[in-house]
């Protein structure tokens, strides 16, 4: 395994910029591209290819008759399984350069990418990897009906050709999350990334290939969302859509496939509530906290950035975010001694900075944080205000390092106030008190509840939420069946 511990980060090493479609390198149909840009430096990472319709037809007709071939979706279970296996190790081993493609485009600490996302990238593929030879339905014995009796079994087949449509937050540890489960359940996938982080997944699509994943049966068409993503996602060829990305974008897509009863799996964000109980062991809790509303600049579909306090410690977790806050070295996202690094893109940076705005004049008391730092690269301080629930800055998901700081007196009161949201993805509790923390985990609207901590989602178990967060769940057990199709078989005899 590559040394993750090394600070010296990788060089960016700029992979062929074209589409994958059915194992070949292409330009778009159209000669169109679009630049990538560093967030850190405002210069072009890279001209990236930009697909359109015709491009996605492509896509999806190579998809489809390698799925109708059978060499990947009847493939045994175990040959599918040893092949994303080694996608796992090629992930583990390419994950300096595929970090360094990551921070180049988006900004994100290359010491989180390498340490983190490309790690937890190859562990979905791994865990899937898993799966592929247990996929498996239900089996039993049913009623007689009069003199025939009859047996009942369920199978689950690959649901067919799965669109993809990533973020640009954790491009490629997102796009795993569905693309492992797809392959391990025989599925061909299109991937349409986010136009600010393409590069790692064309990268991502050269070492399917380079694992065996045959031709057709994993294909990347970059390209701005109203064109390549809105062609995947209205496309009759597909069987179903798969998107991370806004609530905007997500009702749209629900829309375009709904128009033929395409399946849809949405995760659309959040805005997490941290419930911060008197009985938190607060010296161990505090960093957790810090890192809810900081890691990555906040642009983290889990972010908890409406922290939720009892009045009574409500100074003491103030004051803790804002030394994590003042502490921050933000700058470089390549150097191993920043602690924070870039907005993604200005669009971004504007709205969050507009945002911080919004929190001002709505009558939020600002503590620390609140400008945009210099004035090459997207860079913003960690931002810290004190208000209530029903402000604009706790009720929009910022996808940056702002921080609301709450206060309840009593536990409904902030059971109330963690539920009075538009979003349902995922909440926080702090506290040692056992008691508080299995009444309270039940009444959360939410689809994941961490307890004394936080983290990336393990691959292991579902993540997804509801309401404005989306439809569906993707890892665990939950996230593999999400692409199959069940069929009931009723046996007389
Ligand atoms: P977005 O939702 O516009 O982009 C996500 C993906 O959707 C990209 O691949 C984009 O190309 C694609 N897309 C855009 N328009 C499309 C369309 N009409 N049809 C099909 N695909 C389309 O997100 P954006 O603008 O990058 O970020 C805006 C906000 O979205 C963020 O501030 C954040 O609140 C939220 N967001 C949430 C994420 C999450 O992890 N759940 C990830 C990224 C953004
Ligand atoms: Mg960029």
């Amino acid at each position: 395994m590559t040394d993750l511990s090394t600070p010296v980060p990788a060089p960016v090493t700029i992979p062929d910029s074209g589409l994958r479609i059915g194992g070949r390198t292409v330009p778009a149909q159209s000669g169109a591209h679009f630049s990538s840009i560093n967030p850190a430096t405002e210069e072009v990472v890279a001209e990236v290819a930009a697909g359109g319709a015709a491009d996605i037809d492509a896509a999806v007709d190579a998809a489809r008759d390698t799925f109708e071939s059978g060499v990947w979706s009847r493939m045994p279970g175990a040959e599918r399984g040893r092949i994303l296996t080694r996608v796992a190790d090629l992930l583990e081993q390419h994950a300096p350069e595929l970090s360094a493609l990551e921070t180049a485009e988006m900004g994100k600490l290359y010491a989180d990418t390498v340490a983190g996302d490309i790690p937890a990238a190859a562990a979905s593929f791994r865990h899937y990897a898993g799966w592929a030879d247990k996929i498996a339905g239900e089996a039993m014995i049913l009623p007689d009906v009069g003199p025939q009796h009859r047996f009942g079994f369920t199978l689950r087949q690959p649901l067919g050709v799965v669109g993809a449509i990533t973020p640009w937050n954790n491009p490629t540890v997102v796009a795993a999350w569905k693309i492992a489960p797809a392959l391990a359940a025989g599925c061909s996938v299109v991937v349409k990334p986010a136009e600010d982080a393409s590069l790692a997944t064309l990268r991502l699509a050269d070492l399917l290939a380079e694992a065996g994943v045959p031709d057709g049966a994993f294909n990347v068409v970059p390209g701005l969302g109203p064109e390549a993503g809105a062609a995947l996602a209205a496309h009759t060829g597909i069987d179903k859509i798969t998107f991370t990305g806004s609530p905007a974008v997500g009702k749209t897509i629900t829309s375009l496939a709904g128009e033929k009863f395409r399946k849809v799996t949405l995760e659309l964000g959040g805005k997490a509530p941290q419930l911060i109980f008197p009985d938190a062991d607060l010296d161990a809790s505090l960093p957790w906290i810090a890192m809810g509303n900081f890691y990555h600049q906040g642009q983290v579909c889990a972010a908890g950035t409406r922290v939720i306090v009892h009045e009574s410690i409500a100074d003491q977790v103030v004051e803790g975010l804002v030394e994590f806050a003042r502490n921050a070295v933000v700058g470089d996202p390549f150097d191993p001694a920043s602690t924070q690094g870039t907005i993604v893109n200005r669009k971004q940076l504007d709205r969050i900075l507009g945002y911080i705005e919004k929190g001002r004049s709505e009558g939020a008391q600002l503590v620390t944080g609140g400008s945009r730092i210099g004035d090459r690269g997207f860079f913003v301080e960690p931002t810290v205000f004190r208000g209530t629930n029903d402000l604009t800055i706790a009720q929009d998901e910022i996808f940056g390092p702002v921080a609301t700081v709450i206060t309840f007196k009593t536990t409904d009161e902030a059971v109330r106030l963690a539920n009075t949201t538009k979003y349902g993805l995922n909440a926080f509790i702090f506290s040692q008190n056992l008691s508080t923390v299995h009444s309270v985990i039940p009444q959360l609207r939410v689809g994941t509840v961490w307890v004394n901590g936080w983290g990336v989602p393990d691959p292991a178990l579902p993540w997804g939420g509801r309401d404005a967060s989306g439809i569906g769940r993707e890892l665990g057990r939950s996230g593999l069946e999400a692409f199959t199709e069940e069929k009931t078989v009723h046996l007389g005899y």
